[in-house]
């Protein structure tokens, strides 16, 4: 079993070493800025005292809030994790008066597309080139239900 809680300093190491092993473009620094100017919005999943993922959400206007970042260790993908994580985002935008939700999302992560349909994102728009390699971003957009 995990839980979600609020992401605290002591947990920097661990979500670096799950940042380092996610993603090609990790930059460690970023997450630091991350938690200094939005620590409401930094969350992780913690089992058996060890971080297992995280998410960054961010409010991006009065109604409208953006998911920047979330991964899970490779050990413990498939698990619920990450639709755990992204739904108390989710909650917890809905209690600031969110509308919408938005994320990027390389058009090759077809298992993180997967997961953000199941959530009720859609797909609405595609950024030529976003990434730093050339690819290309889709935009998902979810309406937060009231
Ligand atoms: C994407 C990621 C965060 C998913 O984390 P997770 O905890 O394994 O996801 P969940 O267990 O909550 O899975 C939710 C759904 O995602 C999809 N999914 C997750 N892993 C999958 C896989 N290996 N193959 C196919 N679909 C998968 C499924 O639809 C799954 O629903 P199901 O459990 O009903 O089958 C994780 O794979 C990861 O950290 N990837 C690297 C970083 C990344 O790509 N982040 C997203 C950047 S936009």
């Amino acid at each position: 079993m995990f839980l979600i809680r609020k992401f605290m300093p002591r947990d920097f190491k661990q979500v670096i070493s799950i940042e380092e092993e996610a993603f090609r473009d990790h930059d460690k620094f970023l997450y630091m800025k991350l938690y200094e100017m939005n620590s409401e919005g930094f969350l992780v999943a913690e089992m058996d005292g060890v971080v297992v993922g995280f998410a960054v959400g961010m409010l991006i206007s009065k109604f409208e809030g953006r998911i920047f970042s979330i991964a899970v260790d490779k050990k413990n993908r498939m698990q619920g994790v990450a639709t755990s994580l992204i739904k108390e985002l989710l909650n917890n935008f809905r209690k600031n008066g969110v509308i919408i939700v938005r994320l990027e999302v390389r058009k090759s992560n077809l298992i993180a597309q997967e997961l953000y349909q199941k959530l009720g994102f859609n797909i609405v728009d595609t950024i030529h080139r976003y990434y730093y390699d050339g690819e290309s971003a889709l935009i998902m957009r979810k309406i937060i239900d009231r």
